[in-house]
């Protein structure tokens, strides 16, 4: 059903050729935005690209490495130059790595936290500054479960998460009184790519928690919609976030470790 908020408005989705993003950009044409699709594999945000080319709604892709250090400078400079404004930002692309961490290759490591944190943080500052100019906007950070307690075999990858989580709620409060807002959805496990990325097998956790990519992105834009701070996703996954706050800090991280091991 058309949204009268997003109607017409014009969102960038990263990390729109599988998973979550490829959900929020159907949604988003579901509400009659505009959509511009991110991501590496080209053919993938194609086949998105027809298919939501069906709702109505005007549709562009970008292939690109967002995880190459001039990449976010690059698409914000894209799209100044096609005219495009970007009302909504999705800050979707992401990837996490499972081993111990000393076992972990840097060079995969150093990708994770530019992608995860760097690219996130530029592409945010420069669609954020274009948005207070227009006095409106949304922006939305994808966090995770992980990001409320350490998690050993997710070590760095949990961190980026919590280092997003921190600056989404920050920058939200700085936000304030500018028409543009910043929400941090946290989704714990979710139908996706993920786990083939990451490299690790599915656990009983994972069976007993799992979400669809599709109601994680129709709750995740309802928190976005009405200005959320920041959200769990689904109601196991909160109760988790939330009890960890009444746990000791090394427990907690004995806790991440037992739900995420690959026996
Ligand atoms: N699934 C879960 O259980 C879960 C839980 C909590 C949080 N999350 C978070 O949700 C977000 C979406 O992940 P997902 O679960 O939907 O996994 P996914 O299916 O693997 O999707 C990841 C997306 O990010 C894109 N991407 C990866 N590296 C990129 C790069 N260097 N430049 C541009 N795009 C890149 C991928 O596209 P290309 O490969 O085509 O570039 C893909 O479209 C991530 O931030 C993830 O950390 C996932």
């Amino acid at each position: 059903m058309t949204n009268p908020t997003l109607s017409g408005k014009t969102a960038l989705v990263t990390g729109a050729s599988s998973g979550l993003g490829v959900d929020f950009a159907r949604e988003l044409a579901g509400m009659g935005c505009n959509l511009v699709l991110v991501a590496r594999r080209e053919d993938l945000l194609k086949q998105v690209q027809a298919e939501l080319l069906q709702r109505d709604v005007k549709v562009s892709i970008v292939t690109l490495d967002l995880g190459a250090a001039e990449a976010p400078q690059a698409l914000h400079d894209l799209l100044k130059l096609q005219g495009l404004a970007v009302d909504v930002l999705i800050n979707n692309a992401g990837f996490g790595l499972f081993g111990r961490d000393l076992d972990l290759p840097w060079a995969k490591t150093r990708q994770m936290l530019q992608l995860n944190m760097l690219a996130l943080t530029e592409l945010t500052r420069l669609f954020a500054h274009d948005m207070v100019k227009r006095g409106s906007g949304y922006i939305m950070q994808i966090a995770s479960t992980g990001a409320y307690q350490p998690t050993p075999t997710y070590a760095a990858y949990a961190a980026t998460k919590a280092y997003v989580l921190s600056y989404g709620e920050a920058l939200n409060y700085e936000l304030r009184g500018t028409g543009v807002s910043c929400t941090v959805i946290s989704p714990g496990v979710t139908a996706t790519e993920f786990l083939a990325v990451s490299g690790q097998k599915p656990t009983w956790y994972h069976r007993l928690t799992l979400m669809s990519s599709a109601e994680v992105a129709r709750a995740g834009l309802r928190k976005m919609l009405a200005r959320r701070s920041s959200a769990v996703i689904g109601w196991m996954n909160w109760l988790a976030a939330f009890s960890i706050r009444f746990t000791p800090r090394p427990l907690a991280t004995t806790l991440g470790y037992e739900l995420m091991k690959n026996e």
